[in-house]
């Protein structure tokens, strides 16, 4: 028996059946558009995963280089120890996210932290580098250093670690560098203004800073767009900011529970 809906060709004009061909090819052409969309999107999001990875890594190192720098091989501290630890840490964290494609995390299985934590272990990855830079690094505490914040640690650590990076950059060849870190938050969020006295940015590029690729500095231009994909998995935000003594601040404020959207 015939299926419901099916005219047998037999009984079409041929101006019909032309028609249905050409239908018929209309969808194919449609449905090839649409996988050639979601291959580019597939695409895109390796290649900037992969970027994302990629560049966390070379921080890491970079971080590293700076403990070799400075170290004293006749008294390696606890400190020096700490430092290459942390950047250990985070390479095998990057390379973990790496193979989990990147994917937000389950809420439920993210460990709350004191916010002081996450600053010592900036202080831990960047002390060498500040120090071999002469930089004066300060960092204001509006609220209590117990302050708990329930976030995926490693991504704060990625994103604060790519601002922090940038500042150097912006410091070199400046007299006076100064790196100035500020902790506020309101009921909901945490909010941490970086700033410093670099080169500054000029207003036409303020706007081009986040995108993935743009860059000034003959780097990569993936710095800025990871913490900007950073904030988008944790309903938070990045932008440029004002402080009053410094050229350059960068505002990120983010929910200090997870599981909060803002
Ligand atoms: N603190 C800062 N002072 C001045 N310019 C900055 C600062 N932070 C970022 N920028 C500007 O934003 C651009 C993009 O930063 P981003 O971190 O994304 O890339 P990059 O530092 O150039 O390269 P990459 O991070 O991949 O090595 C920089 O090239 C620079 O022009
Ligand atoms: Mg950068």
């Amino acid at each position: 028996m015939a299926k419901k809906g099916y005219i047998n060709p037999k009984f079409l004009t041929p101006a019909q059946l032309n028609l249905k061909i050409q239908r018929l090819n209309e969808t194919i052409e449609k449905n090839r558009l649409a996988n050639t969309v979601k291959y580019n999107a597939l695409e895109n999001f390796t290649t900037l995963l992969t970027a994302f990875a990629g560049h966390d890594i070379k921080n890491a190192l970079l971080n590293m280089e700076g403990v070799v720098q400075l170290l004293n091989i006749n008294n390696v501290t606890e400190e020096d120890i700490l430092n290459i630890k942390e950047c250990t840490s985070r390479i095998r964290e990057t390379l973990e996210e790496f193979t989990n494609l990147g994917l937000p995390q389950d809420t439920n299985v993210i460990e709350p932290f004191e916010i002081v934590k996450l600053m010592s272990s900036l202080n831990i990855l960047h002390r060498h580098n500040l120090l071999y830079d002469i930089i004066d690094y300060t960092v204001i505490y509006k609220v209590p250093k117990s302050t708990l914040v329930q976030q995926n640690f490693h991504w704060l650590i990625q994103s604060f670690n790519n601002i922090y990076i940038n500042a150097r950059n912006a410091l070199k060849g400046v007299a006076g560098k100064k790196l100035q870190v500020t902790i506020s938050r309101d009921e909901t969020n945490l909010t941490v203004l970086v700033s410093d006295n670099g080169v500054g940015i000029l207003p036409e590029n303020r706007k081009r800073i986040f995108e993935p690729f743009f860059t000034t500095t003959k780097g990569s231009g993936i710095g800025l767009a990871h913490v900007v994909r950073v904030m988008e998995n944790v309903h938070g935000h990045v932008s440029l900011s004002e402080e009053p003594g410094f050229t350059t601040t960068f505002k990120v404020t983010f929910p200090l529970l997870c599981d909060t959207q803002s």
